[in-house]
């Protein structure tokens, strides 16, 4: 879709030319959430040890700010260093809720040769609002971002 295209080479766009590790990350967040009217929540975590840290987001506090590995779809993504796509949250018992209003959600590990840094977590009030283009888009956001949080000394 057209507007995935135009999203994304902003993003490159930010990446590339802001300076600073973190804000590159902020930007991310706050351009996907703006651009993607299903984006109702949009975080990274960054992995510390066997914990995902929540860094900057996007939308309502979540109460889940630290997740092990292995909990929740988050800790699931992250074991598996693959893209995990729920289309109902209600009907997965991986979920962790962060909003009740949360119908639907996407989790994209960030990955550096095999080694998860973090990930890119997407949720939607809308029902199996991810596809094909969205998984797309965040691999590849997240690589331009792996190539970013080398820069802060990762993993730890
Ligand atoms: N739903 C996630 C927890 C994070 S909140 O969505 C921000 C999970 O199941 O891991």
């Amino acid at each position: 879709m057209k507007q995935y295209g135009t999203t994304l080479k902003a993003i490159e766009t930010a990446i590339a030319a802001e300076a600073d590790a973190t804000r590159a990350m902020q930007i991310v967040v706050r351009q996907l959430k703006a651009d993607l009217p299903n984006y109702t929540w949009v975080g990274i975590y960054l992995l510390y040890g066997n914990e995902l840290v929540l860094g900057p987001f996007e939308g309502k506090p979540s109460p889940h700010t630290r997740i092990p590995l292995g909990r929740g779809i988050c800790g699931a993504a992250a074991a598996e260093k693959a893209t995990i796509i729920v289309d109902d949250v209600s009907a997965d018992p991986r979920y962790l809720a962060c909003s009740a209003e949360t119908k639907s959600e996407i989790v994209v590990p960030i990955m550096d040769d095999g080694t998860v840094l973090g990930e890119i977590d997407v949720d939607s009030d809308q029902p199996a609002a991810f596809g094909a283009d969205d998984q797309t888009l965040l691999e590849q956001v997240a690589a331009r971002l792996a190539t970013r949080l080398r820069e802060l000394s990762w993993p730890v």
